[in-house]
C-alpha cells in the first residue's frame, strides 16, 4: 500500500517545514537578555520530517536524511529538541493517555543551525505527532507553553503556517494575506551560532512594522518588504562572511525580486514571481555552487 493512503502511515508521520522569516526586526530586549522581535514568518516546501514506530523498548531517536549523518551521535541524545519536546509532552499528558516507547527516526534534509528553524520544526512536528500517536489530550494552551520552554520558534512552528511574530517568538497574530510566489533556500554550509550573532549587533532597535491586510501579488509584498529589514544580516555576516556571497549570487539570478537572510542565518532566501521561476534558480545556483545547500519551490 502506497504510504500516503495509508491513514495509520500518515498518523505516525509529520513534516516539519523550514521556518523563513520574511523580515526581521529586532524592536528591544528584555532583562532577561532575550530580544523582541516583529517578524513575518512563512513556511517554505523545504523540510525535515519525522516518523514514529511505537514499540515495547524505551523511546529513542535516529537520525537519516542528508544532514542526519553529519551529526554525531550525542546529537540523537536525551537534548535533541524532539527527544525534549517527548519528554515534555509525557510529562503534560493526560492520565487516559496511551504513551508508548518506541523508534523516532528524523529525516535531516535542513541544515542545521542555519536560520530556517529544522530544530524548532522538528520539536513542534514531535508535540504534534506524539500527541496524536500517545492520545495525549494535552490543552492546546499547554501544547504552545511547552513549545515556547522549548525555544523561541518553536510556537510559531506548531501550526506551520504564516504567521506574524512579536515578544521573543511566543506573540503570534494572523500574518497578512501572502500572494502567490516562489523561494530559493541557500546555505553555504557553515552553521551559526544565534546567541554569537545577537552578541554581534549594533544595540540599535527597529520600529514595529506596518503591515496592509494583504498583497495580491509578489511584487507589490516585495515593494513593501524592501522598507524592511533583517536586523541581524549585517552581524551574521560578521560572523559568517559568504552570506553575503550568497546574497549577491541570489539577487543575480533572472527574475529575483528580493534576497535577504532568515532568522540568525546563514541560509539566505530569495522571493521569484513563481516557483518555476525558483526552481530554474535553483538548479542555476546549485551548478554553478556544488558545495551550497540549495532548494527551490513554493511556500506551503
Ligand atoms: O530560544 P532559542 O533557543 O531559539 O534561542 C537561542 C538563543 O538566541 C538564546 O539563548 C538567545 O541568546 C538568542 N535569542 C534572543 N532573542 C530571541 C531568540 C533567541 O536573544 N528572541
Amino acid at each position: 500500500m502506497s504510504a500516503t493512503l495509508d491513514p495509520s502511515t500518515r498518523l505516525l508521520t509529520e513534516a516539519a517545514h523550514a521556518k523563513i522569516n520574511l523580515y526581521l526586526h529586532v524592536t528591544g530586549k528584555r532583562a532577561d537578555g532575550y530580544h523582541l522581535l516583529d517578524s513575518l514568518v512563512v513556511f517554505a516546501g523545504a523540510g525535515d520530517r519525522l516518523r514514529y514506530e511505537p514499540g515495547p523498548e524505551p523511546l529513542h531517536l535516529e537520525l537519516a536524511g542528508r544532514f542526519g549523518a553529519t551529526l554525531g551521535a550525542d546529537a540523537a541524545g536525551p537534548d535533541n529538541l524532539v527527544m525534549k519536546a517527548a519528554a515534555a509532552l509525557r510529562a503534560a499528558s493526560a492520565p487516559t493517555a496511551h504513551i508508548q516507547g518506541g523508534r523516532l527516526v528524523l529525516e535531516k534534509e535542513l541544515p542545521v543551525a542555519s536560520g530556517i528553524g529544522g530544530g524548532s520544526a522538528d520539536a513542534a512536528a514531535a508535540l504534534r505527532l506524539l500527541s496524536r500517536a500517545w492520545q495525549a489530550n494535552v490543552p492546546e494552551e499547554t501544547l504552545l507553553q511547552i513549545a515556547e520552554k522549548l525555544g523561541a520558534d518553536v510556537p510559531v512552528c506548531m501550526a506551520s503556517q504564516a504567521a506574524r511574530m512579536e515578544g521573543i517568538g511566543e506573540h503570534l497574530s494572523a500574518a497578512p494575506m501572502l500572494p502567490a510566489c516562489g523561494m530559493v533556500l541557500v546555505n553555504c554550509g557553515q552553521a551559526v551560532s544565534t546567541p554569537d550573532v545577537f552578541r554581534k549587533r549594533d544595540g540599535a532597535f527597529r520600529e514595529r512594522a506596518v503591515l496592509p491586510a494583504g498583497w495580491s501579488d509578489a511584487q507589490s509584498m516585495v515593494a513593501d518588504l524592501v522598507k524592511l529589514d533583517n536586523s541581524l544580516e549585517v552581524p551574521a555576516c560578521m560572523v559568517c562572511p559568504p552570506v553575503r556571497t550568497v546574497l549577491t549570487s541570489l539577487a543575480d539570478q533572472p527574475e529575483c525580486l528580493l534576497a535577504r537572510m532568515s532568522g540568525s542565518g546563514a541560509t539566505c532566501f530569495a522571493l521569484f514571481p513563481s516557483s518555476l521561476a525558483a526552481q530554474n534558480a535553483a538548479g542555476a545556483l546549485a551548478a554553478a555552487q556544488p558545495s551550497w545547500w540549495v532548494w527551490g519551490g513554493g511556500l506551503v
